[in-house]
């Protein structure tokens, strides 16, 4: 069985390395094709060298662009890719526009598509991430579904009998990064000089288009992080540092101390060193939730509900609502003392996902 794997974003290379370390324990052929949607070696290549990760096959570059540029770039780059590899799955991953490009290129060949993290829903159809979710499912014949959640919504919509319950990979990754941060064998958290490392903290990220872009929902959310009473440590984003320039937008002042993006396992001993996180990213809610910190996203709505479950997570949208007079049930709330389930799995999907792939080779190519 030959694989072709398709990442770009930071989040696919996590994803990845559970991904290729399942494979890399069999006999089959997996390539990897990086679209190049990310391209800062903070955004990339920390993770393929973090996270032991073999180089891609193929490195497209196509770098970044509006939404139809630079997916149809990604798209018209993989073509002849995928024509010439001939593998029995497209596997793409999460959603992003380099998920959409590459399932909607090896459709169009007839090549089987399996989505990884399939059936994620926001019911927010403004967030690029929903469209390229829900076209993805659409467009293939495997869904790798995360959780319990994610299969309900794809048996809403009509394609339960494509889809496989396997876990949610990140899980193997967090845990297995997690064991090695508490048994010494990893980085520290990763602190500005600018903090007294024996404070504590808050770490923070900000990244979604419908934080950055408007001007004035960015510069409240920068004055509300930066009002709070503990110092926030927020690893910024390419996005975030280009749209605060953009709009003259002040990012160092108050509580703010801010850091390049992080190396997964640092960012990972950065999680456990802090207090609490206060986010945007899909990811970080999970792994915040899996390594037993408070969350606080600054969004309306999560496609990670179960984090929700026993106060984990909180929805904040409103940058008014980390004003001092409530701090206390924000950001600055207590650790949930509810127990918890395992609603991402036990740390094993990825050996699932090869299984769902090797259960499912040859049954789907004729299309
Ligand atoms: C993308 C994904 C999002 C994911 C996120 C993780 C889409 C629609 N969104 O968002 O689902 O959560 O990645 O980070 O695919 N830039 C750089 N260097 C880079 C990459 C980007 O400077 O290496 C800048 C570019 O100016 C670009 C902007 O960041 O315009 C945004 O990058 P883009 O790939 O469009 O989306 P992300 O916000 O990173």
């Amino acid at each position: 069985m030959k694989v072709m794997s398709v990442v770009g974003a930071r989040p696919q290379f996590v994803k990845l390395a559970a991904v290729a370390a399942a494979f890399g324990d069999t006999d089959y052929d997996h390539v990897i094709v990086h679209t190049g949607q990310h391209y800062d070696a903070d955004l990339s290549d920390v993770f393929f060298s973090g996270l032991c990760i073999p180089e891609p096959d193929v490195h497209l570059g196509v770098g970044s662009g509006t939404h139809g540029v630079q997916t149809g770039t990604i798209l018209a780059a993989l073509d002849p890719v995928i024509a010439a590899a001939r593998p029995d799955w497209v596997l793409v991953y999460g959603d992003t526009n380099s998920t959409l490009a590459g399932a909607l290129s090896a459709a169009k060949q007839h090549t089987p598509v399996a989505h990884l993290e399939a059936g994620l829903r926001s019911f927010n159809r403004r967030m690029p991430e929903e469209h390229n979710r829900v076209l993805t499912d659409h467009a293939a014949d495997l869904l790798l579904a995360p959780t319990e959640e994610s299969v309900r919504h794809l048996a809403a919509e009509g394609l339960a009998e494509r889809v496989v319950l396997t876990g949610d990979v990140m899980v193997d990754v967090c845990l297995r990064v997690r064991d090695t941060v508490l048994n010494g064998e990893a980085c520290a958290p990763a602190l500005p000089v600018s903090l007294d490392a024996q404070e504590p903290y808050l770490f923070a990220t900000l990244h979604r288009a419908e934080n950055t872009d408007d001007p004035e929902r960015l510069a409240a959310l920068v004055d509300a992080l930066a009002g709070l009473p503990v110092p926030v440590v927020l690893a910024a984003h390419p996005r975030l540092l280009a749209r605060t320039e953009d709009f003259g937008i002040k990012l160092i002042h108050g509580s703010l101390h801010v850091s390049r993006p992080l190396p997964y396992a640092e960012l990972i001993a950065t999680i456990l060193g802090s207090c609490g996180v206060i986010t945007d990213s899909g990811g970080l809610q999970k792994e915040t939730f899996l390594l037993e910190r408070v969350c606080t996203t600054i969004r309306t709505e999560t496609e990670w509900p179960e984090t929700l479950r026993g106060g984990w997570n909180t929805l904040v949208p409103n940058p008014g609502e980390l004003s001092p007079q409530a701090w206390s049930d924000t950001v600055l709330r207590p650790a949930s003392r509810a127990s918890r389930d395992m609603p991402y799995g036990d740390g094993r999907a990825a050996g699932r996902v090869v299984r769902a792939l090797e259960d499912h080779a040859g049954g789907l190519h004729a299309r």
